[in-house]
């Protein structure tokens, strides 16, 4: 897998990592007084919010025993590695079809993830979490890909940006052809996902917009990412990696035209419990 394929450069920015902090110290609330949580961490990608519990629940003296699950298997190898716990389980499979019965755990995760999932999976997805957490579980979920990410200050960065990589990636590729429209930018808003929580028997215990500053480099890291370029750019599975290297050429230019130190964006963060 070429590394401008992965999410992982994205996954060692600082604010990428405060947000996922933030999350993980709203769960640890309300699981306050658990002596051992049991936590899955679904779509877990290279381990970030579970590699942050573990080190959140060790400051805290609670015993964190965790399994995380993807459909990417070099991104759980890192996981593994990324996490090194020898109680945390690894498992190659899909979000909307758990391999497993009902296991009663304390926590379901899906941080980062639930936007690239389509109508169906979503739904799917939400119903097993609900299916294999315990009474009273906690199901905590944050995107960046929704209706509402973009503040409105925000928004001619991104024009500027586009056009600049359009130029970009034209010159690179002067034949490529437009890929479909990926469902990473087919964004719901909050209501949506507040209502699909409560269709799949949920209650919303809170929800926030998180207002996240990101640099240069988090927006460099960003592009790297396969299913964002692609989005970005709607570039093919085969153009993906110019779709990124044009956006990452880019970013520095529109940062200067533009006087900007910091790209403002929003994270949709909801915890909810089973009833
Ligand atoms: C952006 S990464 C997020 C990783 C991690 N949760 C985090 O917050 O840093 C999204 C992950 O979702 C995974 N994914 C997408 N669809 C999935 C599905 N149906 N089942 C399991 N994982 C899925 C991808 O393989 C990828 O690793």
């Amino acid at each position: 897998m070429s590394d401008v394929h992965t999410f992982d450069p994205f996954a060692k920015e600082p604010a990428y990592i405060h947000v996922n902090e933030l999350l993980i110290d709203r769960v640890m609330k309300h699981l306050a007084g658990a002596g051992t949580i049991r936590l899955l961490e679904l779509a877990a990608g290279t381990g970030l919010p579970t590699a942050l519990m573990y080190r959140r629940a060790k400051a805290t003296g609670v015993k964190l025993v965790a399994t995380l699950l993807d459909l990417d298997l070099p991104a759980l190898y890192q996981a593994k590695i990324e996490v090194d716990q020898d109680n945390a389980t690894y498992i190659y499979g899909n979000a909307a079809m758990l391999p497993f019965g009902s296991e009663g755990y304390d926590a379901v995760f899906f941080a980062n993830g639930l936007h690239l999932l389509d109508a169906e999976a979503k739904q799917k997805a939400l119903r097993e979490s609900h299916r294999v957490l315990k009474p009273g579980g906690l199901f905590a979920m944050n995107t960046t890909f929704y209706d509402g990410a973009y503040p409105e200050e925000s928004k001619p960065f991104y024009g500027r940006w586009i056009r600049r990589s359009i130029v970009e990636i034209n010159q690179r590729l002067p034949h490529r052809e437009k890929g479909e429209k990926v469902q990473a930018m087919d964004f719901l808003t909050a209501d949506d996902y507040r209502n699909l929580l409560n269709d799949a028997g949920f209650e919303i215990l809170e929800s926030r917009e998180r207002r996240v500053m990101l640099s240069q480099a988090a927006v460099r890291a960003i592009s790297s990412y396969k299913d964002f370029a692609m989005g970005a750019l709607h570039a093919t599975e085969q153009d993906a990696e110019d779709a990124a290297k044009a956006l990452q050429a880019t970013v520095k230019q529109t940062f200067h035209d533009l006087q900007m130190r910091y790209l403002p964006r929003t994270w949709l963060e909801i915890v909810a419990v089973k009833a």
